[in-house]
C-alpha cells in the first residue's frame, strides 16, 4: 500500500512575475481553489494519507492554507454558513501534511532528497505542485496500480510535439502494452535531434526508496542543477523502469498561457458553472475578432 507523496514546490516561479514576487505560484487560484489544492485532492483520491511539501521562501501561504483557520471558521459560523464552513475544515484534514523547505534551489533531484527521513524506506509518489491533471482517472491512482503489477518505479509520461522535446524530460521505451513502457533510457530536456522519442516525462512519478541512492551519485546536470531524470536514469540502469502514459490531461500553471488554459478548461468542467460559463465563451468567441484591444 502506497501512503505517502512528496510534493515539491520550491521554486520561484519566475516565468510568472509579477505574481509570484510575493506569493507561491503553488497557491494561484484556478476557478476558486489554489492549484495545490487540487494536487492534494489527487493524492488522497489515490488514497495517500501522509504528503511532504517541499517548500522554500515566499510560500507560507502553502502551510496557512491547508492549516485551520479559527477567525473565518467562528465567522462562518456566526452567519449560518455551515457548508462553506464544513469545506473550509475538510481542507486542513485531507491528510497529514509535513513541510520542509529546500535551503537552495538545486534543481528537482536535491528537492526529492529533502524526503529521505519522511519516506522511511517505502515506495512514494511524487506530484509537482505546479501541474493539475484532471481526467476520468485518477492520475496517482494509475501509477500506483502499474507499479503493483510490475513493481518497479514508475514515470507518468505524456506525448509532446516534437518541437516541445526540449522542455521536458524524454524516456526511450519498449511498449509493454497498451500505454504501458519498459524504458530503455531517459534524458532531460534534450534538442529535438537527441530526443529519443517524443514521450515526456509529465509531473507524476512512483518512486522505489532506492531512488535515494541514484540521488547521492549525480552530479549537477541541465542547467546546473541536480536533475530527478539523471538519478532515474542510474535507477533504471541498476533496476529497470516502467512508464505509463496516464490518461488524464496535464495542466502546468506555471507560464501565463499554461494557466489561462487551465482555468478556462476546469472552469467549462465545473457543475456548479460549467454551463453558464460555456454560454458565455460562445458569445465571446462569436465576436472575438471585433474586441477593442
Ligand atoms: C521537470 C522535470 C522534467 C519534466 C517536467 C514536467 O522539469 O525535470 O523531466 O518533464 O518537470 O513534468 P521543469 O519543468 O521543472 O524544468
Amino acid at each position: 500500500m502506497i501512503k505517502k507523496a512528496v510534493i515539491p514546490a520550491a521554486g520561484f516561479g519566475t516565468r510568472f512575475l509579477p505574481a509570484t514576487k510575493a506569493q507561491a505560484k503553488e497557491m494561484l487560484t484556478v476557478v476558486d481553489k489554489p492549484t495545490i489544492q487540487y494536487v492534494i485532492e489527487e493524492a488522497v483520491e489515490a488514497g495517500i494519507e501522509q504528503i511532504l511539501i517541499v517548500t522554500g521562501k515566499n510560500k507560507q501561504s502553502i502551510e496557512n492554507h491547508f492549516d485551520r483557520s479559527f477567525e473565518i471558521e467562528t465567522e462562518l459560523l456566526k452567519k449560518g454558513k455551515t457548508a462553506v464552513y464544513d469545506e473550509m475544515v475538510k481542507i486542513s484534514n485531507m491528510a497529514e501534511i509535513f513541510y520542509v523547505r529546500q535551503k537552495e534551489l538545486n534543481g528537482l533531484g536535491d528537492a526529492i532528497r529533502y524526503a529521505k527521513h519522511f519516506v522511511n524506506d517505502e515506495p512514494f509518489v511524487v506530484l509537482l505542485g505546479d501541474t493539475i491533471v484532471s481526467g476520468k482517472n485518477c492520475c496517482t491512482k494509475e501509477l500506483i496500480e502499474t507499479y503493483e503489477k510490475y513493481y518497479k518505479a514508475v514515470i507518468g509520461v505524456e506525448e509532446v510535439k516534437k518541437e516541445n522535446v526540449h522542455l521536458y524530460g524524454i524516456i526511450d521505451g519498449d511498449k509493454v502494452e497498451d500505454n504501458t513502457y519498459k524504458i530503455n533510457s531517459l534524458v532531460e530536456k534534450p534538442s529535438v535531434e537527441e530526443a529519443p522519442s517524443n514521450l515526456a516525462i509529465a509531473g507524476r512519478y512512483l518512486l522505489t526508496p532506492n531512488i535515494f541512492e541514484y540521488l547521492e551519485k549525480i552530479k549537477p546536470g541541465k542547467n546546473g542543477e541536480y536533475q530527478l531524470t539523471d538519478a532515474l536514469k542510474l535507477l533504471c540502469d541498476d533496476k529497470g523502469l516502467i512508464a505509463k502514459k496516464y490518461n488524464g490531461k496535464r495542466y502546468d500553471i506555471g507560464n501565463k498561457l499554461g494557466y489561462l488554459i487551465t482555468t478556462i478548461e476546469l472552469a467549462v468542467k465545473r457543475k456548479d458553472l460549467g454551463d453558464d460559463f460555456k454560454n458565455y465563451l460562445k458569445d465571446f468567441v462569436k465576436n472575438i475578432d471585433n474586441i477593442d484591444i
